[in-house]
């Protein structure tokens, strides 16, 4: 069964590690994750973009999706489907098709209206016990097509956006989407400190998780960072493992081109980058 993030993300802010959100894309890529997470005895949070989400004939299709695989591999570990940077029509969709967790992503709005949305939200979500991520100062790179600028956050817009009782707060530190370019400044870790002073036991989620090197990543842990999001790395894994087979012309001997033996290797990949995540973030065993 599904569940909320509160729980999971509570005790890893407690512990000083981080839960993983890997965002899903197709059967392959949901099947490789929970996979690793049962193997591993980890929590995990599934990650779903809108895009994606329309992508994969939308949030009822990857609902029965999740629950199905949930009951026929048998996972026990606790398992989150999680809205990612959703719209607020986005998060209300989610709510209603059966998602266990939701990201608004109001930063692009001014506060008092990123505000006036999130608390709208916190009683939607409360209601049915699912658990609420906000963001505040936005994240940079290209997500879905829209471009951020990674801006850092205001310390104490995050807090108010926090004390709306939101269960998990995106801060921009400096972190950008997909591949970091040569001259990134690196994470802002004064910014980090100032947000986690102000916000206190409030679990502080880090987009972003590709590229970001290990010692900055357990830095940000240490700093009260209990979720990290990664995509990219996982994308990148799939494609390289499908072109390798196909290079190698795997694909033209016996039966290599069913569709089950061609996107065997990228889902391998896929698992491989979870464990490696799983490992650094500290989660493996903590289900
Ligand atoms: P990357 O694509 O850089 O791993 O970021 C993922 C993310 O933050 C999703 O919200």
């Amino acid at each position: 069964m599904l569940v909320s993030a509160k729980e999971m993300l509570t005790k890893a802010k407690a512990g000083k590690y981080a839960v993983g959100q890997f965002n899903i894309n197709n059967l392959e890529w949901t099947k490789a994750i929970l996979q690793t997470a049962q193997e591993l005895n980890s929590p995990v949070i599934l990650g779903v973009s809108e895009g994606a989400g329309k992508y994969m004939c939308g949030y009822k299709t990857i609902v029965g999706m999740v629950n199905g695989m949930l009951e026929e591999l048998n996972i026990t570990v606790p398992v989150a489907l999680h809205l990612d940077h959703g719209s607020f029509e986005g998060a209300k969709a989610c709510i209603n098709a059966g998602f266990s967790s939701i990201m608004f992503d109001g930063s692009h709005y001014p506060i008092e209206e990123n505000i006036a949305k999130t608390t709208e939200l916190v009683n939607a979500c409360n209601v049915l016990g699912l658990s609420l991520e906000a963001e505040v100062g936005s994240i940079g790179g290209e997500e879905d097509g829209v471009v951020g600028a990674g801006e850092c956050a205001d310390p104490d817009e995050c807090k108010a956006v926090a004390d709306l009782g939101v269960t998990m707060l995106a801060a921009g530190i400096g972190n950008i989407h997909g591949k970091y370019p040569d001259n990134w400044a690196g994470l802002s870790f004064e910014t980090l400190d100032a947000i986690q002073a102000k916000t206190g036991d409030m679990p502080l989620v880090l987009h972003g998780g590709t590229g970001i090197p290990a010692d900055m990543i357990k830095k940000a842990i240490s700093l009260g960072v209990a979720k990290i999001n990664v995509n990219t790395e996982c994308q990148l894994a799939f494609q390289e493992a499908t072109r390798k087979y196909i290079e190698e012309g795997k694909d033209l001997e016996g039966k290599g081109f069913d569709p089950r033996k061609l996107l065997a290797p990228g889902a391998e990949a896929i698992k491989a980058t979870v464990k490696e995540k799983m490992e650094l973030f500290g989660s493996v065993g903590k289900a």
